[in-house]
């Protein structure tokens, strides 16, 4: 009646796909331990390192996830939950959702329950929701079923997982400062004109086939945004060099991971990857802004 389990860190929005793609990190992301207690209480023990994150179950992300999960199944259980998150909240880097993701597939295996995978990528929604206001899929999809997820609709919910090139790297910057999603979702304009659409919905597509195909010149055709990054970019400071500096050292693309701060390359190999992430070092350093740079495979 005890379980561990890794959840992977996420990126969202992979560029043109805003709240419909994201793709799960192979080796960074959060650890958590669930245990069934013999009482009805849940207890979430403190997170190392992050004394201010709420412990109390009607505020927590695990809470959250499990009170809405046994209240479905109409039982009472004490749970015992211990989390070592991995990346920071308020990162762009899903870590609510990795706590989600995680919560929802340790306590369906404790149950024996036989929730489906898309149920529940559902109930670790609710997490997104109480944190961001909106109950986006794309990360915690990508950090439940793993890979390059697309969200094809949410209404009902249908996610696709993707084929991609194996050898993609991925490197990330994560300048240490907040920012939270539900702010940077309020600055998003409602509405796109005609024009742009079509713009992004081609960039959608040449970014997918490039992924399915491993065709690198069409991925690098479709790392463009015009919904997300032109806006939130303002928010993240650096972002037009860092960006720069990514493109010119022979990156594929490079965007904004999720809602933000932090900022995402994919490279065509390693030792791509490791160069961008120096140069990015170095720059955020002369920033006197301090960054944690992240190397990994999808
Ligand atoms: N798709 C969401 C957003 C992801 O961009 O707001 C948040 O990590």
């Amino acid at each position: 009646n005890k379980i561990k389990v890794f959840a992977p860190a996420t990126i969202a929005n992979v560029g043109p796909g805003y709240d419909i793609l994201g793709l799960a990190l192979e080796g960074v992301g959060e650890h958590l331990e669930m245990e069934l207690l013999d009482s009805d209480e849940i207890i979430i023990h403190p997170i190392p390192d992050y004394p201010d994150l709420p412990l109390t179950p009607n505020e927590n992300i695990a809470g959250i996830v499990a009170k809405a999960m046994l209240n479905h199944l109409g039982r009472k259980q004490g749970l015992s939950i211990k989390i070592q998150k991995a990346v920071k909240p308020g990162s762009g880097l899903g870590s609510s959702g990795c706590t989600a993701a995680a919560t929802a597939f340790a306590l369906n295996e404790l149950l024996d329950t036989a929730f489906t995978p898309l149920e529940l990528v559902e109930f670790a929604m609710l997490g997104e929701k109480a944190t961001s206001g909106k109950a986006h899929a794309d990360n915690v999809a990508a950090s439940l079923m793993g890979g390059f997820c697309i969200i094809k609709s949410y209404h009902p919910l249908e996610i696709l997982n993707i084929p991609f090139p194996k050898d993609l790297q991925i490197v990330v910057a994560h300048p240490q400062i907040e920012v939270k999603t539900a702010d940077s979702k309020k600055i998003l304009k409602k509405e796109m004109i005609l024009p742009d659409v079509i713009t992004q919905m081609g960039n959608i597509a040449a970014l997918i086939s490039g992924l399915t195909t491993s065709n690198f010149d069409w991925i690098r055709s479709g790392m463009n945004d015009l919904i997300a990054e032109p806006i939130r970019s303002y928010l993240i400071p650096g972002f037009r060099q860092a960006k720069s500096l990514a493109m010119e050292n022979g990156a594929l693309g490079c965007s904004i991971s999720g809602s933000g701060p932090s900022i995402f390359a994919f490279c065509e190999d390693a030792n791509q990857a490791i160069e961008i992430g120096d140069k990015w070092s170095q720059y955020y350093t002369g920033l006197e802004v301090d960054s944690v740079i992240y190397s990994s495979k999808i």
